[in-house]
């Protein structure tokens, strides 16, 4: 009965045509993160900051999980331990897949937030400055996203969850942000196995007792399948 804790990335949801953030042509190679995803940003030009969220989310809502998506959610439903996933991906093509227990740590596209009074409501397709919260009336609605310099969501849970992990897992992240970076040392220093499945080694490579490399609709499958037949 083991514990598994999944932590996933842009990599993820690569091949089902959403971007990465700092590959070749990636989302920050197209924008500034401090013109789009910081409180800064957002109070300097509000327009632009919902203008990128609404692309994205658009985006989002059309694209369809992969075979890594999909592996994971018959991984939480046949393991007979407890599978988290800890998402840093805003879209929601693990839920769409049928994976119930995600925890989105910066939030999510179809998430909105009023900076006023904390209210969460669906977001609708398109945001904007003029939007106003449907519980207090203020003209401060945000995208439901965690930006740069905010606290990640769920950071408690994650760290009861990594204590408890027999298997930790980093699927498609390049490990350049934290605190999701560290969450392999964590779980390491609980004295879980730590797996990275990625494209390609990213800059915590070398903290994982076990690596694979290659596309996640590849490698996921394959390593759900082995561990299924554990
Ligand atoms: N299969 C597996 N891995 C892939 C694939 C693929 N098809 N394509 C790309 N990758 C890997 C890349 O090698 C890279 O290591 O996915 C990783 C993507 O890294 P980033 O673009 O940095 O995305 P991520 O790690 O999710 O970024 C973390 O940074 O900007 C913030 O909030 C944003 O949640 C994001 C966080």
């Amino acid at each position: 009965m083991s514990n598994i804790v999944i932590l996933t990335g842009a990599g993820i949801s690569a091949e089902s045509g959403l971007g990465t953030f700092r590959d070749e042509g990636g989302l920050w190679a197209q924008h500034r993160i401090e013109d789009v995803a910081t409180p800064e940003a957002f109070a300097r030009n509000p327009k632009l900051v919902h203008q990128f969220y609404n692309a994205r989310r658009a985006q989002a809502r059309e694209a369809t999980p992969n075979a890594a998506h999909h592996a994971l959610a018959k991984l939480e439903a046949e393991h007979k331990g407890s599978v988290l996933i800890v998402t840093q991906n805003v879209d929601g093509l693990h839920e769409k897949a049928g994976s119930k227990n995600v925890l989105h740590m910066h939030g999510f596209l179809e998430g909105a937030l009023c900076h006023q009074c904390d209210h969460r409501w669906a977001a609708p397709l398109e945001m904007s400055p003029e939007g106003v919260c449907p519980s207090c009336g203020a003209q401060q609605t945000r995208p439901d996203i965690v930006w740069f310099g905010e606290m990640p969501y769920g950071m408690e849970r994650i760290g009861a969850a990594l204590a408890e992990a027999d298997v930790f897992i980093s699927i498609g992240t390049s490990g350049e942000v934290y605190p999701a970076a560290n969450f392999v040392a964590e779980a390491d220093h609980f004295g879980a196995h730590t797996i990275e499945l990625n494209l390609e080694p990213s800059a915590g490579a070398s903290r994982f007792s076990e690596t694979h490399f290659g596309p996640a609709t590849k490698i996921v499958p394959e390593w759900v399948t082995a561990e299924l037949a554990r």
